[in-house]
């Protein structure tokens, strides 16, 4: 029976913001990209399926058996004693001096951006975004009806320069951004890192501009290779750092925090009071437990050399079958890479005829910028599908593209010729 198709009589009532709500692209995806006969390259998703599930199992049983009533009430809003510790010496490995107080446990990274944008944007106001930016965080944002100014970044990541001006154009207006959110180490969606000499450029503008940057850092410990960058938090103490368990563990428990200012932290607690109360006390002694007495280092570099190797496929194979029109990024850590076309393909008129034919799945460049840029770009992700998968999936996507260079080319000389 076909599904009843129920119209929403409660329009009148929803309240601006939520009619600001977007769906995500890859939400949208996520059905069809999980289909057997579909290779996706849509999905964010760690692989999951290489961690001990013995060992998870354990730190589980540990956590019921030992402390299971206090795992399974409520909590501390600002979250777990012994997890902030924890995060504190992750944060401590990485050169960031923090203290917990100065640290908040949330559901996830996305919930850390919510909350971002909770408190800090009324409707209107300016928020700065590199282009292209992590489609979460842009539904986020626009959830509090921020207006969205792009920075374009480049392989060095977020350009300088493009920044500047914005920042320059918003001061003659008399206005200004309340703050700038990037994700500076293997980027999701571009995949590239911002090389040191811009941090430092970056933090230079940054307090010329008195302007607040959120530092989202999901990534950077799945480093394949190349010297580590310091994190814009280590080389100053203003900044707003976010991180998650998600990519380092697994994203189903849905844990990451904030590091912040002591007054930023109070507001953020009354946010996620408001929100949510705590966040799983249960998930957040599993995560302690394991963290604290597990080899998850040795587990992670697994991970890492297995994303490591796929990567390599990623790269061989889009050398060997993708058009010499089409022009990548070289991650050299994280999940993803981003794809440029020739201007005349629209990734997202081409998804359905990569998914239904070539059976192929990918997220469209446009999802990943809040002005309509990206329309010829798609962000392939690396770190779930298998090795054969890969290749496979990149020559049948390499096959779809060239045809419609092909079909391109032969028509504009069609053109021509009528014209001459
Ligand atoms: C840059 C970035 N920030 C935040 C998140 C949210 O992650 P989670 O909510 O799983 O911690 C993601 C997820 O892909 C991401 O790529």
């Amino acid at each position: 029976m076909a599904p009843e198709i129920q119209f929403d009589k409660w329009t009148n009532l929803y309240a601006s913001r939520a009619k600001a709500l977007k769906p995500s692209a890859i939400r949208d995806l996520f059905i069809v990209a999980s289909r057997p006969d579909i290779i996706s390259f849509a999905g964010g998703m760690p692989d999951t399926r290489s961690l001990s599930m013995e060992m998870v199992a354990k730190a589980t049983r540990k956590v019921l058996l030992n402390e299971g009533a206090a795992a399974l009430q409520y909590s501390s809003s600002e979250g777990h004693p012994g997890l902030r510790e924890h995060i504190v010496r992750l944060m401590a490995e990485d050169g960031m001096s923090a203290d917990a107080e100065n640290i908040i446990v949330t559901d996830g990274g996305q919930q850390a951006l919510d909350f971002a944008g909770k408190i800090f944007i009324d409707p209107q106001d300016y928020i700065i975004v590199e282009g292209p930016s992590y489609v979460g965080a842009l539904q986020a944002f626009s959830s509090y009806q921020a207006k969205i100014l792009t920075a374009p970044l480049d392989e060095d990541g977020l350009q300088i320069e493009p920044l500047t001006q914005i920042l320059n154009d918003l001061k003659k207006q008399n206005k200004k951004a309340k703050f700038l959110y990037l994700v500076p180490s293997f980027h999701n969606p571009a995949g590239v890192t911002l090389s040191l000499e811009r941090r430092k450029a970056l933090l230079e503008l940054a307090k010329e501009h008195s302007l607040l940057i959120i530092e989202d850092n999901p990534y950077s410990r799945l480093r394949f290779e190349g010297e580590k960058v310091p994190t814009l938090r280590s080389m100053d103490d203003t900044i707003i750092y976010m991180s998650t368990f998600s990519k380092i563990f697994a994203p189903g428990v849905r844990l990451g925090w904030i590091n912040a200012p002591k007054p930023i932290i109070e507001k953020l607690n009354l946010a996620k009071q408001a929100a949510n109360l705590c966040s799983s006390s249960f998930a957040q002694r599993v995560v302690e437990e394991y963290f604290s007495n597990y080899p998850w280092r040795s587990h992670l570099n697994k991970q890492i050399a297995l994303y490591k190797e796929r990567r390599d496929v990623m790269l061989q194979s889009l050398e060997e079958f993708f058009p010499s029109e089409a022009k990548w990024t070289k991650p050299m850590g994280g999940l993803f890479l981003w794809v440029t076309l020739p201007e005349f393909i629209n990734t997202s008129e081409m998804l359905a005829e990569a998914v239904n034919e070539a059976k192929v799945a990918y997220i469209s460049g446009e999802a990943f910028f809040a002005d309509g840029n990206g329309k010829n770009c798609m962000r392939l992700n690396f770190s779930y599908p298998g090795k054969e998968q890969i290749a496979e999936g990149i020559k049948r996507l390499g096959k779809l593209i060239e045809s419609k260079i092909v079909l391109y080319k032969t028509f504009t000389k069609k053109l021509h010729l009528n014209n001459d």
